[in-house]
């Protein structure tokens, strides 16, 4: 049985005083829900934000392969680990496409958040044109093949995969929970080939894409999408603990 896993992805919004409320508001709240819960916060909240949450987890929204050195505005794994952020967003399509992550560079970060124990929420995910082509599956299958290419196969249940069509982020279109369920179906069948059945069956699939409080649950009932990753609804209170 997978659990039900939920983390909303802040982006660049909020400042401080917003992020803190944001949790006071919904943390005991949290811990009355069924659901493993978390929120992307912002680099430089992520400390105090970590130690006022004790239900929500709060997670990090990327952070680079290397241990230290020279790489301006980057953070480390370490930088992470030492306060306590154990869940990283990686290879999210805004990444990919506005900072140039590359499916090599992402493979690089899935390795060392495994070797670190930390959990990759691996973002995947077609653009429109590559979704009207009806390339999906061979776009998303080329992404996780690579991506994962670098760990040992039982690994490969430790990470959570998160499917965001890039038509679907942030414009108001969700996709269907057919369409949906459809492609993480496959991503499920991918991982079984490629790294057996069992993994296959434990392995989270989050959807994410223009996920609402009123489209949530009919698109997590469906068999193979095992919770959600949600930018926008995400922000507000209420709405965060209705999708939970
Ligand atoms: P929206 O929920 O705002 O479409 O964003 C989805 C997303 O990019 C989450 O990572």
């Amino acid at each position: 049985m997978r659990n039900t896993v939920i983390f909303g992805n802040w982006k660049m919004n909020k400042n401080k005083k917003e992020t803190l409320d944001f949790i006071k508001e919904v943390d005991k709240l949290v811990a009355k829900t069924n659901t493993v819960a978390g929120i992307g916060v912002p680099f430089i909240y992520l400390d105090e934000a970590r130690k006022q949450a004790k239900n929500v987890n709060i997670i990090a929204q990327n952070c680079h392969f290397e241990a230290s050195g020279a790489y301006t505005g980057e953070i480390s794994i370490d930088m992470l680990k030492d306060i306590n952020i154990d869940t990283v967003i990686i290879g999210h399509s805004e990444r990919r496409e506005y900072f140039n992550d590359t499916d090599a560079d992402i493979a690089k970060k899935v390795k060392k958040l495994i070797d670190n124990n930390l959990t990759p929420v691996l973002c995947c995910g077609e653009t429109l044109s590559q979704y009207e082509n009806k390339e999906t599956i061979a776009v998303v299958k080329k992404q996780l093949l690579e991506n994962l290419s670098l760990i040992e196969k039982n690994n490969v249940e430790k990470v959570i995969i998160a499917y965001e069509p890039i038509w679907a982020i942030g414009t108001g279109k969700t996709a269907t929970a057919e369409i949906a369920q459809n492609v993480c179906k496959e991503i499920r069948n991918i991982i079984s080939e490629n790294f057996g059945a069992k993994i296959a069956d434990k392995v989270i699939i989050q959807y994410g894409g223009s996920v609402k409080p009123n489209n949530i649950a009919e698109l997590i009932s469906q068999p193979d999408i095992d919770g959600a990753l949600v930018g926008g609804a995400s922000l507000d209170p209420k709405s965060f603990l209705e999708l939970l």
